[in-house]
């Protein structure tokens, strides 16, 4: 059915003839063809709440970029929202939370979605399947639940997250009541999304890297884990942890197929760490700033240092919005051609 299932073949460990590669935030942000679509909607949330308009600048990176697998545009604080918390995004700015989290009341009157309050989500997924006719896998993703508690509880981005970490401190049982219903909201969604079409998911953990091991562990990869177990391995998954250098070795006991590395970890020694897990990652996103020459040296230095088997290109986190797009085709078509 799949004309391209390299990055699932990728995923699985099954021997692939060419290294498959996406981008993360390839849907947005870079493209002319996206803030065009982007204009007619009032505002973010309307937009990510718009099927049509969501489907189509799914696909937009495919057409214009080559890459291997869509990921689904979307937001990763679409879950929050539909647990009872909503948000708005600010221009330029990035999301604010009016209510935030702070008693056990505020968990309480929280609820699990069953992901039916998603259901502009999975419309969006049916649609984009449709449109990408086989052509190559969609990817689904969610957020991982202590990246979600870390805006539920802050009520915005932060540098340091320092009132989501003094949340853990002082109320740990509270934490981890919260992160349980993120994880079980978190599982229905998934599987809504699997029964939608994705072929495959990612849990981005972007703010992994502000906990220590052991409060990552305990706070984090405990709810990543039964996110995990709770899919029951349908469709490949990929965990991408940010900055958590310390918890390499436990993401591979997970049950996971791939492993997103960000541009600070080393290939060799994650290999090692990470079993016979799939790697993922891990370009510097700031590299595709330089002239094509690097570029090319540097996918190059990638993927010798990663090997064909068991690997997925991409970059160490997300593409920044002023990326040059050509540039960002230049990496594209360096990796395919390698
Ligand atoms: O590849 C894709 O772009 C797919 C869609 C996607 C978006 N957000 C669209 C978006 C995905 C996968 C995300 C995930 C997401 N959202 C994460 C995890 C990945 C990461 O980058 O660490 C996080 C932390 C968020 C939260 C979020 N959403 C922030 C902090 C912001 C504001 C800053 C920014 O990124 O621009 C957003 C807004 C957002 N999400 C935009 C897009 C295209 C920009 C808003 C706009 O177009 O007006």
């Amino acid at each position: 059915m799949l004309q391209n299932d390299l990055i699932l073949r990728a995923a699985r460990g099954e021997e692939v003839e060419r290294i498959p590669v996406w981008l993360m935030r390839q849907a947005g942000r870079i493209l002319p063809e996206y803030r065009e679509v982007r204009a007619k909607a009032k505002n973010f949330i309307e937009f990510v709440k718009n099927p049509e308009m969501a489907a189509e600048v799914t696909i937009q990176p495919v057409d214009i970029l080559g890459v291997d697998a869509a990921i689904i545009f979307s937001d990763i604080l679409v879950i929050p929202e539909a647990m009872g918390l909503p948000y708005q995004m600010i221009e330029s700015k990035g999301p604010h939370f009016e209510k935030t989290i702070q008693t056990a009341n505020d968990i309480d009157e929280l609820h699990i979605s069953s992901g039916e309050e998603l259901k502009y989500v999975t419309d969006a997924i049916t649609l984009a399947k449709k449109g990408l006719n086989g052509r190559v896998p969609l990817i689904g993703f969610c957020g991982a639940p202590w990246t979600l508690f870390a805006y539920m509880v802050e009520g915005s981005g932060s540098k340091t997250f320092s009132k989501a970490k003094k949340f853990l401190y002082t109320h740990p049982d509270l934490s981890h009541k919260l992160l349980e219903k993120i994880a079980l909201s978190s599982i229905n969604y998934l599987k809504a999304q699997i029964a939608a079409g994705a072929d495959m998911l990612q849990i981005f953990d972007s703010w992994a890297g502000v906990l220590g091991k052991e409060q990552y562990l305990e706070f984090s990869l405990k709810y990543i884990s039964m996110i995990c177990d709770g899919i029951g391995q349908q469709v490949p998954v990929t965990v991408f942890a940010k900055d958590a250098h310390f918890a390499i070795g436990d993401i591979a006991k997970l049950k996971c197929n791939t492993i997103g590395l960000d541009w600070t970890m080393d290939p060799q020694v994650c290999r090692t760490l990470a079993g016979n897990k799939t790697l993922q990652g891990n370009a510097d996103p700031c590299m595709l700033y330089a002239d094509e020459k690097t570029i090319e040296t540097e996918a190059k230095k990638m993927i010798a240092a990663f090997g064909k088997q068991r690997y997925i290109a991409n970059l160490g986190h997300g593409l920044y919005p002023d990326t040059d797009k050509n540039k960002v085709k230049y990496f594209v078509d360096c990796i395919r051609g390698l």
